[in-house]
């Protein structure tokens, strides 16, 4: 059979946020697809990238004082190390923010306004007067029309489950600048969905689609008003591409998001010589794949396909949605400590611990997945370290210090590995339906049956005995090539231990048909341990470190920083309250790590005769040596904080990237410690 050509997406990930581990359901069901179909023989390209427009991008900027490009791009590097960590193999992982995007979305864009699809007109929306912005739902805050409950978001209560529009929320204010929200006209351009009804539901009943997402999709033709049109214009300020022919109307950054995937995908194509239209042309006899979450359905099932359709691309071949993930059974929530950041994940964890953990709970539809922390460690333990490398470590050490690295001529038990050999159609067969915990399942039979197979042979009684040796060697040279033909099932979702036993067999790299072929008669290399187990402890060290670095929990931060203080954006204080800050030059006298904290040092300071103790997130900007002796400001009238670690006294006020930049301030300027900062 020809090789199929596969191009695959997964959800492009907001650049306002670093990665949890909720991305990397995603992103590694995604993976284990992609290193599948390649594993096969099939060229398999996974494009990404940082989705990098919308409000909260441009907000997000102006409070931390950096340009938007500036925070893109830092993000960017972030999700990158972290895709790079979880081994996620990507070809291309670009950004939104691309000259191919602004290409394709206003390709795209006047395709279907030319061909009647946009229309204009003036709707009435919130405008935050002081802020002189429009406002998206969610800045906007007040009480829940239905249950009163105070501080909900404009488009749904936290409290009772109600979702109503922001002009029903009572005693409305924005939480950009605390003002009341008053009403503004203003021009916007709608894409026209009813245009392509009939298209879309000869869409929906092509099987490119799950039944559970169809079924929810027909909702929206069977309204009485049947498809709604989308408003894909956004007034200025706004961070995102221009609209042709205006001046201030920008593409709302779900049009020129999906558009990302041919984007990146254009980009690659150029830099590898790869012929982008054959992929993307209408009549393209090519595959195309999205792996998404099912809360973005909607778009990748109606707006996506009518903008490929509208502008005259090929369709997708599939949309695959994923349900969300909990953890320990709860939703991931900040303050029950179960919002696992990917980079804390892996500054304890083996990503590839995860990527089977999910393999075994995957299927090819939307149910929501649990990540069990007590049975994340019980089946990594007992699969991929008692099962898999149990195999190889009870046979390798024979070959290796017995028979000079050789393995034997001949299969001793040729039916037990042609019973794992003929297990590849039916395990490829799942991973191609992306029914990944039943293929694991399968997997893990035939590991225990490779292991049953050693346990009664018992090599290590029999090595005892001179006249057997030969035996021996057949036995583990057995058990050798079962452990082969398993780690080639698995190689998909455990890249790494599959290089590792790549280079312990000596042969080669592994392909999905590798496992017809034995190994006979070759020679292997040492064996080195190729799993350690999970324990306990490591668990609770990646909680408490991630806790630690996570922004502090609502309720706490509210009790400091005002009603909107769990709002992505501070509030904006008056002149008044920044009048209070009690800001004082001081000296570090002592600074240390933190047993067990990923991003505090523990300083002393001295304000002039009093001392005071302080918890600083600046570790990985400064290496404690260095700022002994140092003078910086602190908030000197903060309210002392509980924290994990001790009780902090104040701030210090940081800038710069760390290290040399350290805003410090020289005795020689005539600092001293407890002066005031005026
Ligand atoms: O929901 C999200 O996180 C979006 N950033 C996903 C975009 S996917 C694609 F359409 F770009
Ligand atoms: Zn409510």
């Amino acid at each position: 059979m020809e090789p199929r050509k596969i191009l695959v997406t997964s959800a492009l990930p907001y650049a306002n946020g670093p990665l949890h581990l909720g991305h990397l359901l995603e992103h590694i069901q995604t993976d284990i697809w992609v290193r599948f179909q390649r594993l096969r023989g099939n060229t398999c390209y996974l494009i990404c990238a940082d989705d990098a427009h919308g409000t909260p991008i441009m907000l997000r900027a102006q409070q931390e004082g950096i340009t938007p490009e500036q925070l893109i791009e830092d993000m960017w590097t972030r999700h990158k190390q972290d895709f790079d960590g979880f081994n996620i193999s990507f070809d291309n992982y670009y950004t939104t923010h691309s000259d191919e995007n602004r290409h394709y979305a206003l390709y795209i864009y006047k395709a279907v306004r030319d061909a009647g699809h946009i229309d204009r007109r003036v709707i009435k929306q919130a405008y935050d007067a002081e802020a002189k912005m429009f406002l998206p739902d969610r800045f906007i805050k007040g009480e829940c029309p239905k249950c009163g409950t105070a501080d909900q978001y404009g488009d749904n209560c936290e409290s009772c489950g109600a979702t109503y529009s922001p002009v029903d929320l009572k005693n409305a204010v924005s939480a950009l600048s605390g003002s009341t929200p008053v009403e503004k006209e203003s021009e916007h351009y709608f894409f026209k969905l009813g245009d392509f009804e009939e298209f879309l539901l000869g869409f929906l009943k092509s099987g490119a689609v799950q039944k559970e997402i169809v079924n929810k999709q027909m909702e929206w033709f069977e309204s009485d008003k049947g498809l709604a049109d989308w408003d894909v214009s956004r007034d200025a300020p706004y961070w995102g591409f221009k609209i042709p022919g205006t001046e201030d109307k920008y593409f709302y950054v779900w049009l020129d998001a999906p558009i990302g995937y041919l984007a990146s995908f254009r980009n690659f194509c150029d830099r590898e010589g790869v012929d982008f239209d054959e992929f993307l042309k209408a009549d393209s006899t090519t595959e195309m794949y999205h792996f998404i979450g099912k809360d973005i359905a909607y778009f990748h099932t109606l707006f996506w396909p009518a903008l490929l359709q509208g502008a005259g691309f090929r369709l997708p071949t599939g949309v695959h949605c994923h349900g969300f993930l909990s953890v320990n059974g709860a939703k991931m929530s900040k303050s029950r400590g179960t919002f696992i950041q990917a980079e804390s994940y892996l500054r304890h964890l083996n990503p590839e611990w995860l990527r089977y953990y999910f393999a075994g709970k995957l299927g090819d539809g939307v149910s929501d997945i649990d990540l069990n922390l007590e049975d994340f460690i019980q089946r990594v333990n007992s699969d991929l370290v008692g099962k898999v490398v149990n195999i190889a470590s009870r046979c390798a050490g024979f070959v290796n210090k017995r028979f000079d690295n050789i393995l034997s001529e001949q299969l001793p038990d040729a039916d037990l590995y042609q019973e794992i050999a003929g297990a590849a159609d039916s395990i490829a067969d799942l991973y191609e339906k992306r029914l990944y915990s039943q293929a694991m399942r399968e997997i893990m039979a035939l590991a225990d049956k490779a292991n049953q197979y050693v346990d009664e042979q018992k090599p290590w009684v029999l090595i005892k005995d001179e006249a057997r040796q030969a035996e021996v060697q057949g036995i583990c040279t057995q058990g050798i090539n079962m452990f082969r033909a398993i780690v080639t099932y698995l190689k998909p979702v455990v890249p790494q231990l599959a290089a590792d036993a790549e280079a312990f067999l000596n042969a080669g790299e592994l392909q999905w048909d590798s496992v017809q072929t034995p190994l006979l008669g070759s020679e292997i290399t040492k064996f080195k341990a190729l799993m350690t187990r999970v324990e306990q402890k490591m668990i609770d060290a990646m909680i408490e470190d991630n806790n630690a670095a996570l922004p502090a929990p609502v309720e706490e931060k509210a009790a400091v920083a005002g009603p909107l203080a769990d709002d992505p954006l501070s509030a904006e204080i008056t002149f008044d309250d920044f009048a209070k800050v009690d800001l004082r030059v001081v000296k570090i006298v002592k600074a240390e790590h933190v047993e067990g904290a990923a991003k505090l040092l523990q300083l002393t300071l001295d304000l002039g005769g009093e001392t005071r103790n302080v918890f600083a997130g600046i570790k990985s900007a400064y290496d404690p040596a260095d700022l002994e002796g140092k003078m910086t400001v602190m908030v000197a009238n903060l309210a002392p904080r509980k924290m994990r670690f001790g009780v902090s006294e104040g701030m210090v006020l940081a800038a710069g990237p760390g290290g040399a930049d350290l805003f410090v301030l020289n005795p020689d300027d005539g600092a001293l410690p407890g002066m005031r900062v005026k």
